[in-house]
């Protein structure tokens, strides 16, 4: 079944220089990416994009430091897209959760700086592409 998602290289990973690794990744495994930008996060968005870690220790930090820099947004779009976006992406801890060959297996060392996002369920898409690409 054809599904998006969102995908977020985080500031993190806009630093490091790892777009085009994960633009490269994406369409490797052959997936399509129907929207894309590259843009500043306002609280506002990242407060509603993380609605749901309101409360948690970790969520000034997050919300911190998805606002400290561009991020790249995109949807990404195929057969069954969500699990093959978190396959790519690996599980959120990079040393414990995620696969070598994954994208944080490879890259990443610290859970908040995982380097990219992806929704986790369809209801979760829906919102968070609604959010992101109101226009799309
Ligand atoms: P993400 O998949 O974007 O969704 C929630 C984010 O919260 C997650 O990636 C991590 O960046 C961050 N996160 C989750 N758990 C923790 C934690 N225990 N400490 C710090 N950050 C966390």
């Amino acid at each position: 079944m054809t599904e998006r998602t969102l995908v977020l290289v985080k500031p993190d990973g806009v630093e490091r220089g790892l777009i085009g690794e994960v633009i490269s990744r994406i369409e490797r495994k052959g997936l399509k990416i129907v929207a894309m930008d590259l843009r500043m996060v306002s609280q506002e968005l990242a407060a509603q994009h993380y609605a749901e870690h309101d409360g948690k220790p970790f969520f000034n930090s997050l919300i911190e430091f998805i606002t400290s820099g561009p991020v790249v947004a995109a949807v990404v779009e195929g057969p069954r897209a969500i699990a093959a976006w978190r396959q790519i992406a690996g599980g959120t801890d990079p040393v414990e959760k995620a696969a070598p060959g994954s994208i944080r297996g490879d890259f990443g060392l610290e859970t908040q700086f995982n380097l990219v996002h992806g929704s986790d369920s369809p209801e979760s898409a829906a919102r968070e592409i609604k959010l992101w690409f109101p226009n799309l």
